[in-house]
């Protein structure tokens, strides 16, 4: 009727783009215009978009020691020579990123600010902006992956690169694969212009056009407010989930590893002590009947000594059990150390 699902603009439909402009422009203060947007299907889509754009063979590109695979797959899929930069609980160490620089021509830089992947570190303000002047300074982009963004549990979450940028170097993807389900294959990217244009190219050589059935349903969602209470529902859950969490890490584990501070995300990461070995948990785990994933697959070049414990998923109940689980993992290990 009226036309809706036949849409011909490879940026995706005008109703879902004005909507995600909207809730951009209420959630964080973003103003952007209808061609500064486009409709992806998920977040890795516009990462792979960007990287097939920025990436000509062997330009280097920055991720953080500890990232996740598939965004260095990605890089590393299009030509990228990948670069690793240090990071702490503030942010990246910029003076390593500006040594990078000074002795590569770096094209761009992944970063996920609001909730470092796999640590959960939050960019402090002082580290945002920091970046940017680096980025402006040795000429590269920014590709902010705000995935997730939305959970945050402290009243002061802070802006996004996108929206403290100045000069138009900061490409912004996102999706709704953590606010509603990652079955909804529905993400955008948010850039300058020019950049809009080369990627809806792309995507008219992928699928030639999105899903407009799908995107008018998240457009009506979002219109209706629906979403909106949805995270705020959701952030009460998950607070509620990671604050047991805590407290179980804090009262049951504290022997075996130290908790990081994390004020947003879906996770916690929890360094390991030395006695304890990450390449033979993931069979103790098993022995345990606890499934990990990712160990050791969040650094190809050094030794990943934590974890990254996902909540949002499992009740408080199944919360309590993986911890147990694990501790039992834990303590198994310990008494293998204490036998030898
Ligand atoms: C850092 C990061 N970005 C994005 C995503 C979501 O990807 P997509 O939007 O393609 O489902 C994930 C999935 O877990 C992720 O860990």
């Amino acid at each position: 009727r009226n036309n809706k699902l036949y849409c011909t603009d490879a940026k995706g439909s005008i109703v879902l783009r004005k909507a995600i402009l909207n809730m951009l422009n209420m959630e964080i203060g973003l103003s952007a215009e209808l061609d500064n947007i486009c409709i992806l299907r998920g977040s890795q889509m516009g990462l792979f978009l960007a990287a097939r754009l920025l990436i000509e063979e062997n330009d280097s590109i920055v991720v953080e020691q500890l990232s996740s695979p598939i965004v260095r797959e990605t890089f590393k899929n299009c030509g990228a020579n990948l670069l690793y930069v240090a990071h702490n609980e503030s942010g990246i160490l910029l003076e390593s990123l500006e040594k990078l620089c000074i002795n590569h021509p770096v094209r761009a830089i992944y970063v996920t600010p609001h909730h470092q992947m796999p640590t959960g570190a939050v960019m402090s303000i002082d580290n945002r902006k920091g970046l940017l002047k680096l980025a402006q300074r040795y000429n590269f982009v920014i590709i902010e992956d705000g995935s997730g963004s939305e959970f945050s549990y402290t009243k002061d979450n802070l802006r996004p690169l996108i929206q403290l940028d100045k000069s138009g170097r900061v490409i912004y993807i996102s999706s709704f694969s953590k606010i509603l389900a990652s079955g909804f294959r529905v993400g955008y990217m948010v850039a300058p212009t020019t950049v809009i244009k080369h990627c809806a190219s792309d995507i008219t050589l992928i699928d030639r056009q999105g899903n407009a059935l799908l995107e008018h349903a998240v457009a009506e969602l979002l219109e209706s407010g629906e979403i909106k209470r949805h995270i705020t529902k959701s952030i009460k859950i998950y607070q509620a989930r990671k604050t047991h969490l805590t407290h179980l890490i804090e009262s049951e584990l504290a022997e075996f590893c130290t908790l990081s501070s994390s004020n947003s995300g879906l996770g916690l990461w929890i360094d390991l002590a030395p006695h304890i070995q990450t390449d033979l948990i993931l069979k103790d785990a098993e022995k345990q009947k606890l499934k990990l994933y990712y160990i050791n697959q969040y650094s190809e070049h050094c030794q990943v000594s934590g974890l990254r414990l996902g909540f949002a998923h499992l009740n408080l109940d199944e919360i309590t059990l993986a911890v147990e689980y694990l501790k039992n993992t834990f303590m198994y290990q310990s008494a293998i150390v204490l036998r030898a």
